[in-house]
């Protein structure tokens, strides 16, 4: 985030981190040349999976263990995870500019990397290792690549099996935000049901009462909408479809429960586990509320993957720390700089799984920063390329903003 945002700081910040961070190098992603991945599959080589299929409990969240082996072991060889899992070169586009450049043998970063020597230092030696890796869902299978060559010259040596959650279209991370009037909470999740495929709605209840069903609208957008590389390119993913409901006449301080539901053509019904939110007070009511406001916070993840430059470290750190504080937390703000996906659009699937404690139990109200919104030419108030292609579009659809225009927040 840039220092000018200070002057519209309001003084009562609580927990702020105004400093330009030293944490702002490269999205990790970034340091892959996923276009100048060869194929070099060597039939000595593996990479195993296990388990193959995720969230048997009904989690989004679950470990893997891999291992693998090569019989040219390297200290620079890493590990991909790739979703879909079919990443390879058939689905990449020709490059229309130029017929005559054969398109990339890959068209996609991998979702996250590790190194190979990660959990076993003498990987170089033996040729053999093992890694625990957190997968989220994100709608799609998983297949894990064993890459030589470093990332600057990635060398395909051989692929998993594909891993695959035991519902990938289930409905996910909801996040909840204040709507336009105080008796009003809106919820925002994703899920892989489209239009068409499912009616999306809300089932939401006051202790003891009989629950009530409100619908939601449904968005998504095609790589057509991003402005720039590498959003448009390798770092595009499909967003999945992002729904929001609108809960209305809430009671004042009241416990509500809810939880997240789809209605497929065939009748059958998809649910996510139960959430609960307290309802705001009636404005001007004696009350205390208690607020949050920071700025910068950034993702990482918690198997210490996409760990380059040790980037973003610390928000795993403060997100833990928000929910240890949640009882005392009635909102939050999120002023900007939100997970530094910058253009790579499978970090926000797991940004939304990093904050669910948070965003699913008070409002998690976000503010556009020069990572969500920059990019030349595209009306953004600096003219740099912070937000990777972006240009504001994901920030404004993940999350709900109660703005009668949702591109200017
Ligand atoms: C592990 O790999 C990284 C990246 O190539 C390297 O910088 C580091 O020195 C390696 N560590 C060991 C113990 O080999
Ligand atoms: C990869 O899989 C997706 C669905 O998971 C499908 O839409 C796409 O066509 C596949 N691409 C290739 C090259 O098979
Ligand atoms: C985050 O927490 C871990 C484990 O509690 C600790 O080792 C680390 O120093 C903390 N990092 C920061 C940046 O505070
Ligand atoms: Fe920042």
């Amino acid at each position: 985030m840039r220092e000018l945002r200070l002057i519209f700081l309001p003084s009562l910040l609580i927990l702020a981190t105004l400093e330009e961070a030293a944490s702002h190098g490269d999205q990790p992603l970034s340091k892959i040349a996923v276009q100048k991945a060869t194929f070099s599959l060597n039939h000595q080589a593996y990479i195993k999976v296990s388990p193959t299929v995720l969230g048997l409990k009904g989690q989004n969240a679950d470990w893997v263990t891999v291992e693998f082996s090569s019989p040219n072991p390297s200290v620079d060889d890493w590990i991909g995870v790739f979703s879909p899992s079919n990443f390879s070169a058939s689905s990449c586009p020709a490059p229309a500019d130029n017929p005559w450049v054969s398109p990339p043998l890959l068209c996609s970063a991998p979702i996250k990397y590790q190194y190979a020597n990660y959990s076993t230092p003498k990987y170089k030696d033996t040729g053999k290792g093992s890694l625990k890796l957190q997968l989220i869902n994100q709608r799609s299978d998983f297949s894990l690549v064993l890459f030589s060559g470093g990332l600057l010259n990635p060398k395909v040596v051989a692929v998993s099996a594909k891993v695959a959650f035991s519902n990938p279209n289930a409905p996910v991370y909801p996040r909840l935000a204040q709507g336009k009037v105080w008796n009003e909470m809106t919820v925002t999740w994703t899920s892989g049901y489209g239009i068409g495929e499912a009616v999306p709605f809300v089932e939401w209840s006051w202790k003891g009462g009989l629950p009530i069903h409100s619908p939601a609208g449904t968005l998504t957008f095609d790589s057509n909408s991003m402005c720039g590389e590498p959003a448009m390119t390798v770092g595009w993913r499909d967003p999945g479809f992002i729904h929001t409901s609108f809960l209305k006449e809430l009671w004042p301080n009241t416990l509500y429960t809810y939880r997240l539901g789809h209605v497929l053509s065939d009748g059958t019904y998809v649910w996510s586990q139960q959430y609960s939110f307290k309802a705001p007070p009636y404005p001007g009511q004696n009350s205390l509320q208690r607020v949050v406001i920071f700025g910068d916070m950034g993702k990482d993840e918690a198997d210490g993957s996409n760990e380059y430059n040790d980037f973003q470290h610390g928000a795993l750190n403060t997100t833990k720390q928000l929910i240890r504080d949640l009882n005392n937390i009635d909102i939050v703000f999120h002023i900007g700089d939100i997970c530094y996906a910058n253009g790579y659009l499978s970090q926000w699937d797991q940004f939304t799984a990093q904050v669910e404690p948070i965003a699913s139990t008070v409002p998690y109200m976000i503010a556009s920063g020069n990572h969500e919104r920059d990019w030349p030419g595209s009306g953004s108030f600096y003219g740099t390329k912070d937000s990777g292609g972006e240009c504001g579009v994901l920030a404004e659809t993940m999350f709900y903003i109660p703005a009668e225009n949702r591109a200017k927040f």
